[in-house]
């Protein structure tokens, strides 16, 4: 198991996720040290200023800003927000693989040349892929390089379920898996709500005719990211609290089971892809790679989005 000498964590890019992120873990106590790096010095320095100033009203943390390679040294985790965003609600995340892959590829040797110990979640898009080239550039162990993955999507389904039944979203168990992005799907299969597999429970609750409903939910799953750039320019505070939620994962050896972006090596039959599929995740990054029962329909949407993560990184080269 990675034995954590510190609680740093160090996040790169203090943009609008990397500065959510940055708000949602010092409210949340598991870092003792919080380090700002942008190639924008003064974004920043200004962020975290801005932050330090709320030290009276949250748990005991340092925040500070740094320079790359070496805010690297001494990790425990490195988190990777920088990059281009979507920039019009048309904008897919694959448009923005050509400029973010040079972007993550030069960070991740900058870690690996002082930390190569360190535990690298990436979030800047298209996370699925970069997460993939990540790992092939720097050649480290399965797991210790991961994506965000469909962490978020899975928690706006759920989200949507729960606000659908009438039941917190805390008692629904929902993933969506597959790409971060147009070809995700949802595992119906794999929905329990109360503990009840959701078929079981729709036909004790009978309320509404839910197969006509499943279509839409999904689609709203698919396209938040686009209704909230449309309407304030970016997504920040659904990500910053997803990838706390990793990070607690990791500094903490959970051993919590969410949908990260990664890397399969035979795993429903599929190679040299990296998705969002269940694992669990805890000290050393990704611990074990859940190979749920997924329907024969579930199984084709998973391999479609594969296909289409691999074709865009042949695009690549
Ligand atoms: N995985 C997810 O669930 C998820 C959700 C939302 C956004 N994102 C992605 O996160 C990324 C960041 O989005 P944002 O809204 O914060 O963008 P932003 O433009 O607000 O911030 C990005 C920051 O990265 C910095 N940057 C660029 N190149 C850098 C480098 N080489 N080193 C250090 N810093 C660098 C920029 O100066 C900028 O401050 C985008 O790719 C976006 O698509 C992912």
């Amino acid at each position: 198991m990675a034995n954590f000498k510190s609680r740093k964590v160090v996040i790169v890019g203090a943009g609008a996720v990397g500065s959510g992120f940055a708000f949602a873990l010092a409210q949340s106590g598991i870092a003792e040290e919080i380090v700002l790096v942008d190639v924008n010095a003064d974004l920043a320095k200004g962020q975290a200023l801005d932050l330090s100033h709320g030290a009276p009203f949250y748990p005991p943390v340092a925040i500070r800003a740094d320079v790359a390679p070496e805010a690297y040294r001494q990790a425990a985790i490195v988190v990777v927000t920088a990059g281009k965003a979507q920039a019009s609600p048309g904008q897919s995340r694959l448009d923005l693989l050509q400029i973010n892959s040079k972007i993550v590829t030069g960070i991740v040797a900058d870690i690996q040349s002082v930390n190569p110990d360190a535990i690298v979640l990436i979030a800047t898009n298209p996370v699925d892929i970069l997460t993939h080239i990540a790992r092939i550039k720097t050649n480290w162990l399965r797991g210790r390089i991961l994506g965000s993955g469909t962490v978020l999507d899975s928690a706006r389904f759920r989200w949507l379920l729960a606000e659908h039944c009438g039941i917190s979203p805390k008692n629904i168990h929902a993933s969506i898996l597959g790409e971060h992005g147009d070809s995700e799907f949802a595992a119906w299969s794999l929905v329990h709500v109360g503990g009840l597999p959701m078929d079981d429970y729709c036909s004790v609750c009978r309320k509404c005719d839910f197969l006509h409903r499943r279509p839409q939910i999904l689609e709203q799953v698919r396209r938040s990211a686009y209704h909230i750039i449309g309407y304030k320019g970016s997504t920040s505070f659904g990500v910053a609290m997803a990838m706390t939620h990793i990070v607690r994962a990791i500094l903490r050896n959970e051993r919590h089971v969410m949908t990260v972006s990664a890397p399969l090596e035979g795993e429903y039959g599929l190679t040299d892809v990296t998705l969002g599929i269940p694992c669990v995740v805890g000290a050393n990054g990704i611990e074990e790679i859940i190979q749920a029962r997924l329907s024969p329909e579930e199984m084709q949407e998973l391999a479609h989005s594969a296909q289409i993560l691999k074709d865009r990184l042949a695009q690549l080269g």
